[in-house]
């Protein structure tokens, strides 16, 4: 780890009180992207009387959460396994109806400060970006040395939004085989054409490979549904994303679910029958101020959304 990748916990004031904590002193808490602890230990101290579901990817930032949480004894319960299967480990573990849910999404600071995690441009290691390394799944080597050209320029242009994408899938696919990070970031500045942007010109690149490895959007779109279930009335939800496709995602989800009915705005009797079952608590996501941005740059691009989930509408719904 390089000085400075201790990962600090974004937001982490608006988290506690978005998720209402405190007025749940012996409530059930899931973090379902417990990295190294942060949110989770803030969340049990400030409800003292809690128990905790903390789950990662990764098995590494899960024995740092082990160590962060170990003074919570018994409170806490952790899962080496994605989020998204929280619609089964969750009840399994005592969690079936739980007052507040975090989704802290993507990297932490650990992630960028390990070389050989391959997440990081700026130092050089192995082009690996898996969240867990033993799930025997692809590697960002993998994507960019056996993809055709097309696809790997789709994943560049999906996942990473570079409007060069085509170009720079041709660089990389002529500069084959590619094997460390360094070398990959040099293939693409190389191929990069126009004005300097702020940032440097792998970093969409790099995105792109590790949500593609990762399928970062297929589990986020698919845990949505499955933590709104698993609230109680009442229970929140609460969601950090970090760039706009994971923010795009969580605010269509959290809008069509808190709106009655999805029939065409000109239809004039509803025959979808689709019940809000969510409130917005965020109507606009919340972001890291300017203190909170200098104490912690990774906070720029955070942004908050939470809702929560209403009770049993069947009566109100048949009475209207
Ligand atoms: C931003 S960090 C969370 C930091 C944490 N909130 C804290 O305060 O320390 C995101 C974490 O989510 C994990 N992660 C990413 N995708 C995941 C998934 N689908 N399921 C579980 N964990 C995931 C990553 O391994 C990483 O440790």
């Amino acid at each position: 780890m390089t000085q400075g990748s201790v990962h600090i916990p974004v937001l982490l004031d608006a988290v506690l009180e978005g998720l209402n904590v405190a007025a749940h002193p012996d409530g059930l808490f899931i973090d379902g992207t417990v990295g190294a602890g942060g949110h989770a230990s803030a969340i049990l101290t400030a409800a003292p009387g809690s128990r905790l579901l903390g789950f990662d990817r990764d098995p590494r930032s899960l024995a740092i959460a082990e160590s962060t949480l170990a003074s919570f004894g018994h409170r806490v319960t952790l899962i080496h396994a994605s989020f998204e299967t929280m619609d089964t480990a969750a009840p399994a573990h005592g969690f079936a109806a739980v007052d507040g849910i975090l989704l802290d999404l993507g990297l932490s600071s650990m992630h960028v400060g390990e070389a050989e995690r391959g997440f990081a441009f700026k130092q050089d290691g192995p082009l690996d970006m898996r969240f867990d390394p033993s799930s025997g799944g692809p590697t960002a080597a993998d994507l960019v040395n056996r993809l055709f050209p097309d696809e790997l320029a789709d994943i560049i242009y999906r996942y990473g939004e570079d409007r060069d994408s085509r170009r720079i899938a041709r660089a990389i696919v002529a500069a084959r085989p590619i094997t460390t990070t360094r070398q990959l970031a040099d293939v693409i500045a190389g191929a990069h054409h126009g004005p300097r942007d702020k940032i440097h010109p792998a970093t969409r690149t790099f995105q792109a490979l590790r949500v593609a490895v990762n399928d970062e959007l297929g589990t986020l779109e698919r845990v949505l549904p499955r933590a709104v279930a698993l609230l109680k009335p009442g229970g929140r939800l609460a969601v950090i994303s970090f760039h706009s496709l994971e923010d795009r995602i969580v605010k269509q989800f959290f809008k069509t679910e808190s709106t009655d009915c999805l029939c065409p705005p000109r239809q004039i009797v509803c025959t979808c029958g689709h019940v809000a079952s969510l409130t917005p608590i965020t109507h606009k996501p919340v972001e890291a101020d300017d203190a909170e941005i200098a104490r912690n740059p990774r906070s720029r691009s955070a942004k908050l959304r939470i809702v929560e989930k209403r009770g049993d509408r069947a009566d109100e719904v048949t009475q209207t």
